[in-house]
C-alpha cells in the first residue's frame, strides 16, 4: 500500500507540555478469573498484561480528558483561555454528540478554542497529532491541545474472556506549539486505511446502522466485538511495516531512536515491530503491563509518561506507533 510521502521541511510544531491521568481502581487478573474462565499466566503469556485501571461508573471519558488536559496545560504554563484548537482521539465518546472535545473544553474553559473529536480508534492519538501539525504549521492556530481519553470498560463485555482481558481506562494529553526552533518537534507521519477489513474490529450496535433496542441489548451488540487472530497477524505486519518506513525514510537508525512509544495492545506485537527495526528493549516504553490496551489513550498516556518521567535531551528522537480498528495504522515521529 502507498503512504503519503515524507514530509519536506517540517516546521517546529513541539510538544511543550504533558500530562495524564488514570483511575484509581485497578483490576487484576486475578479478579478476572473470578469473572470468566481464565488464568494469569495465560493472560500475561499471551499479552503481557498484569493490571488495568477502570473508571468508576460516574465518571466518563471526557472527565478524565479533563484531569489530563488540566495537568498538561500547567506544566506548558499555558492559560485554557488561550488555547486555541482541542482535538480529543476517542472511539469511547461520553455521547454521540456533542464531541467530547467540546464537553473537555466546557470542563477547562477554554472559551477561546474550537474543538473536535477524532474516530481512528488506536491509532486516533497520531492521527490527532497529525491533524494537529498542519492547522499549527499553516498558522492557522498557533498552539493545540490533543488527547486521547478512553473508557473501554463501558464498551467491554466482561462476560467475554476473547477481550475482557485486554481493555482499560485511562487519558494523555499533549500541548502542541509552533517554536522558532528549527529541527524540533513533529519530523514526519504516516497514516494509513484499510475499510476493507473494518468488521474485524467494532461495537455493531449503537450507531445508525443498527439503533439501540431491546434486541440489540440482549444479544450483547453494544460491546466490542474483535476477530483476535485476524487483528493479531494484520497488527504485526502493520506496525513492522510503519515503524521500518519511517525510521527509513528519515535516515534513522534503530540506535538512534531514543524511545519508540507504542500502541500498547499486546507485548508480543510491541516486540515484533521493534525487532523489525532491531531496536533493543530497552528503548521502548511499556505501559501494556499496569494499564492494559486503552486504544487512543495508550499512546497518549505513553507519550505524556515520557516527556514527563524520562529526563528527555535535546535531539532526542520519539516514535510513536499504532494500529487500530478501521483498519487504521500509523507512526509519528518527533525530535525533541
Ligand atoms: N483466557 C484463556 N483462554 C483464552 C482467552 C482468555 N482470556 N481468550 C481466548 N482464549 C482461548 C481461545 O478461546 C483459544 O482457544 P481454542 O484454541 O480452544 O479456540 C485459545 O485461547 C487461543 O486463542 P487465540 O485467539 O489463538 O490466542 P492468541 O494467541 O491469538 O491471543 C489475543 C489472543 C491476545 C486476543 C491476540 O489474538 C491479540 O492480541 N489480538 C490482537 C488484539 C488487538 O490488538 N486488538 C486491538 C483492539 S483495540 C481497539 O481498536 C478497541
Amino acid at each position: 500500500m502507498r503512504a503519503m510521502p515524507k514530509l519536506e521541511n517540517p516546521v517546529p510544531v513541539e510538544v511543550i507540555g504533558a500530562g495524564y491521568y488514570l483511575p484509581e481502581r485497578i483490576l487484576t487478573n486475578a479478579d478476572l478469573e473470578r469473572m470468566v474462565e481464565t488464568s494469569d499466566d495465560w493472560i500475561v503469556e499471551r499479552t503481557g498484561i498484569h493490571e488495568r485501571r477502570i473508571a468508576d461508573e460516574t465518571m466518563s471519558t471526557s472527565d478524565m480528558a479533563v484531569l489530563a488536559a488540566r495537568k498538561a496545560l500547567e506544566h506548558a504554563q499555558l492559560a485554557a483561555e488561550d488555547v486555541d484548537m482541542i482535538i480529543c482521539a476517542t472511539v469511547t465518546p461520553d455521547m454521540m454528540f456533542p464531541s467530547t472535545a467540546c464537553l473537555v473544553q466546557r470542563g477547562i474553559e477554554a472559551r477561546n478554542a474550537f474543538a473536535f473529536d477524532i474516530s481512528a480508534a488506536c491509532t486516533g492519538f497520531i492521527y490527532a497529532l497529525a491533524t494537529a501539525y498542519t492547522y499549527l504549521a499553516s498558522g492557522y492556530v498557533g498552539n493545540a491541545l490533543i488527547i486521547g481519553a478512553e473508557k473501554l470498560s463501558a464498551i467491554t463485555d466482561y462476560k467475554d474472556r476473547n477481550t475482557c482481558v485486554l481493555f482499560g481506562d485511562g487519558a494523555g494529553a499533549v500541548v502542541l506549539k509552533r517554536t522558532g526552533r528549527a529541527g524540533h518537534g513533529i519530523r514526519d507521519f504516516i497514516l494509513e486505511s484499510d475499510g476493507r477489513n473494518a468488521h474485524w474490529l467494532q461495537v455493531p450496535a449503537g450507531g445508525s446502522r443498527m439503533p439501540a433496542s431491546t434486541k440489540s441489548i440482549g444479544e450483547r451488540l453494544h460491546y466490542i466485538s474483535m476477530e483476535g487472530r485476524e487483528v493479531f497477524k494484520f497488527a504485526v505486519t502493520a506496525m513492522k511495516r510503519t515503524t521500518v518506513r519511517i525510521a527509513e525514510r528519515n535516515n534513522l537508525k534503530a540506535e538512534e531512536i531514543t524511545w519508540l512509544i507504542p500502541h500498547q495492545a499486546n507485548k508480543r506485537i510491541i516486540d515484533a515491530a521493534a525487532q523489525a527495526l532491531g531496536l533493543d528493549q530497552s528503548h521502548i516504553h511499556y505501559n501494556i503491563h499496569k494499564y492494559g490496551n486503552m486504544s487512543a489513550a495508550s499512546t497518549a498516556v505513553g507519550l505524556a509518561e515520557v516527556v514527563l518521567h524520562y529526563n528527555l535531551k535535546e535531539g532526542d528522537y520519539l516514535l510513536l506507533v499504532a494500529f487500530g480498528a478501521g483498519m487504521t495504522w500509523g507512526s509519528l515521529l518527533i525530535r525533541w
